[in-house]
């Protein structure tokens, strides 16, 4: 199969911005996907003043479409505030990259998650914060919400997809959604590499279209 990319993809994937190693960052933030393999790092320095990222850069081992998205957002980052920052999302960068082809969704989702861990990173680190990662059904809910579906550019949870979750005592999770398209294995492969990564304490993933 061959894919198309915009203009705007194919330039700055061999013309990325912002690569590199950001050797005096403050924060630094690694994220893989199960999907292909892949893994991409995102490296923050921020004015402690006022949370303005004053420079990012981030490093890839991922296709096109990772390398575009991972350019495309640390520019839509660079000089924002970190509440800024954390509302970039995977339609924002699609949409300024002149599209994306949904079947590589989870790559431009991958760099779009890695800049929201960095931040989380940084965050936890200078700005005490906790957050609640225990594994329970309303936080697999919370991460579903990043799950996009890639046809419309939403999230599964907005669009009400996700029509049961359980987490039993064995930490096996059941998910039943209604999808019936070409993108029902992308969008199950993203949930199973997002639950995984946010709790390695998950024993097995069921994934049903009903
Ligand atoms: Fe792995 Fe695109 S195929 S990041």
């Amino acid at each position: 199969m061959t894919i198309k990319y915009s203009d705007k993809v194919i330039e700055h994937f061999q013309h990325p911005h912002n690569l590199g190693k950001l050797e005096n960052a403050d924060v630094e933030a690694t994220e893989g996907s199960a999907a292909c393999g892949d893994i991409v790092t995102v490296y923050l320095k921020v004015n402690p003043e006022n949370h303005k990222i004053t420079d990012i850069k981030f490093q890839s081992y991922g296709c096109a479409s990772n390398i575009a998205t991972g350019s495309i957002i640390t520019d839509l980052a660079k000089g924002r505030t970190l509440e800024q920052a954390k509302k970039i999302t995977w339609k924002q960068a699609a949409d300024e990259l002149g599209g994306l082809p949904p079947i590589k969704m989870h790559c431009s989702v991958l760099a779009v998650d890695t800049l929201h861990s960095a931040i989380k990173q940084y965050e936890k680190k200078y700005l005490g914060k906790v957050f609640d990662e225990h594994l329970n059904k309303k936080n697999i809910e919370e991460k579903l919400k990043s799950i996009i579906y890639p046809k419309v550019g939403l999230d599964i949870i907005t669009l009400r997809m996700v029509k049961y979750v359980k987490l039993d005592e064995n930490n096996d999770v059941l998910i039943e959604m209604t999808i019936d398209d070409e993108y029902k294995y992308s969008v199950f492969e993203h949930i199973t590499n997002q639950l995984k990564n946010s709790f390695p304490e998950i024993n097995k993933i069921k994934i049903v279209a009903v």
